[in-house]
């Protein structure tokens, strides 16, 4: 039985220390030479300097520790020794010149996500480094992207919702609004196209959509970034992390944070974790198989389903009597594809979805699947936020859906008791993991 990839990444706890133990400076640096002196010094401490006996990993120079994604030091923000709020031009050039910030960076994914690995998009062409992240951090949350300075990408992606918006639609500059409901912006990093209708084919393209969206930001991208190049701080980075201040570098920053934006293990992965094991006994296993045996159940303990969370677990999977699977599959509860299940369709003019992009038929009034994890947060839901709670969305497959001539075939009445329709939502609450803690003040001044 193969249980020996069981053996890192358990628990929060340990997710934490994989990451703090491999990963360079951390955004809390070594105390910079009194006066904000520019150089790094001697930097950076050894990775994995905590003061434990070295692993073989740590000790072995040529070969380079991964860092956990989610770890919250990727997201604390440039650290200042004068005020806690802001960041200054020192701040800063300290935090360029020292050389681990822009060594491209080698990364696991958490528990649950982990098994989406072959899918992380994006890496080749923009690789992810500490600066890039941090210069994306800054950018999500500055208002000054938006042509009076009023919104940022966490107006309508806020940490408060899941990085979604409580509101049906997504609330632009001067109170306008669209037609569409602002999804996740975490767990991107298993994702290519973006949007609703999939019409962005990366995260980097994407980025850009909102900046000279009339209803969104509202500027153009050359006064976007005439405005942000007024600004040192900015100047500073986008200089020393590209060599140069265009549109695109800002689509590259906000990817490379967007990437790190990942949700932790959450009650059914630990669930998952220890099915493997769930018919045998202790005494079944030694050595390390019986130390990860342990490991998995103590975590599946710590973070226990209950048993309506099982029981929906069994009906989301099962074919006949919840089917959700045939769709919100894979590592990130999602299959990346379009469907129509009938939502919004009863409009006099219906949001046609993916249709507007590819012209086929069976695209119309065709949505991209989201994923279901982390889903309590971000109510309200589907494309056009019609739907306030997971119950009501429940109701909506269970009664199949609104019909129409492009409902997808795999929409179909369910045949649920009250109990079930309770624990299919039971089951979605279990799918709830941590997302890393991020630091949404510390712009550059
Ligand atoms: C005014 C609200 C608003 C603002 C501001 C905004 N977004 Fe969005 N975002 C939305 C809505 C609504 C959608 C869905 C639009 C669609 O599918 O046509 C969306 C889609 C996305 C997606 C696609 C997610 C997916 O699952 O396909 C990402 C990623 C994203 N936004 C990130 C950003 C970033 C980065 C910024 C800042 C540069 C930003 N958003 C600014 C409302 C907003
Ligand atoms: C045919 C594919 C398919 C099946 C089967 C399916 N879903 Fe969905 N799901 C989608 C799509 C596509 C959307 C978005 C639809 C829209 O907005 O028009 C969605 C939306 C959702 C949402 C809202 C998420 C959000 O962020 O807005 C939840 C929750 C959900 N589904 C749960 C389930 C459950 C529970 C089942 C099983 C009973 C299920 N789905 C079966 C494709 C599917």
């Amino acid at each position: 039985m193969v249980v020996r990839h069981f053996l890192c990444h358990f628990t929060m706890a340990s997710l934490v220390a994989c990451a703090l133990s491999g990963c360079g400076p951390s955004a809390a640096p070594p105390a910079k030479p009194v006066g904000g002196g520019t150089a790094p010094s001697e930097a950076t401490p050894p990775a994995g300097d905590t003061g434990d006996e070295p692993t073989k990993e740590e000790s072995d120079p040529s070969v380079k520790p991964k860092l956990m994604l989610g770890s919250p030091d990727l997201t604390a923000g440039i650290s200042s020794e004068k005020d806690a709020s802001a960041i200054d031009t020192a701040d800063i050039e300290y935090w360029l010149n020292d050389p681990a910030n822009h060594e491209t960076l080698e990364f696991d994914l958490p528990l649950g996500l982990a098994a989406g690995r072959m899918q992380v998009k994006g890496f080749e062409a923009n690789p992810l480094t500490r600066a890039k992240i941090e210069l994306g951090r800054q950018l999500f949350f500055d208002p000054r992207l938006s042509a009076d300075g009023t919104v940022s990408c966490s107006s309508c992606h806020s940490p408060d919702h899941g990085y979604a918006a409580e509101t049906q639609f997504g609330v632009g500059i001067n109170g306008k609004q669209g037609g569409r409901n602002s999804p996740v912006a975490y767990n991107r990093i298993l994702s290519e196209k973006q949007f609703w209708d999939g019409r962005a084919e990366s995260l980097e393209e994407q980025a850009l959509g909102p900046i000279a969206n009339p209803i969104e930001m509202g500027h153009t991208h050359d006064a976007c970034i005439d405005c942000l190049k007024g600004i040192e701080g900015y100047r500073l980075q986008f200089d020393k992390i590209f060599g140069e201040f265009r549109i695109d570098h800002v689509g590259q920053a906000i990817a490379c944070f967007e990437r790190v934006l990942v949700t932790g293990p959450s009650p059914f992965d630990f669930y998952e974790q220890f099915r493997p094991f769930a018919e045998q006994e202790e005494d079944d296993f030694e050595g390390d198989d019986l130390i990860a045996y342990k490991q998995a159940k103590e975590a599946m303990e710590a973070h226990p389903m209950s048993e309506a969370a099982i029981r929906g677990r069994g009906l989301f999977f099962s074919e006949k009597k919840g089917g959700c699977t045939a769709c919100h599959v894979g590592a990130n509860l999602t299959d990346e594809l379009y469907h129509n299940l009938g939502v919004g369709m009863d409009a006099a003019e219906p949001d046609l979805g993916r249709f507007a992009e590819t012209k086929v038929e069976k695209d119309r009034g065709a949505f991209k699947t989201p994923t279901i994890r982390n889903v309590t947060l971000s109510a309200p839901y589907m494309h056009d936020g019609s739907q306030k709670t997971l119950e009501e969305v429940v109701e909506w497959y269970a009664k199949g859906g609104h019909p129409n001539p492009q409902l997808d075939p795999k929409i179909k009445k369910l045949d649920l008791t009250g109990q079930d329709k309770k624990d299919l939502v039971e089951f979605m609450k279990a799918c709830e993991g941590e997302l890393p803690k991020v630091e949404r003040g510390r712009l550059p001044q």
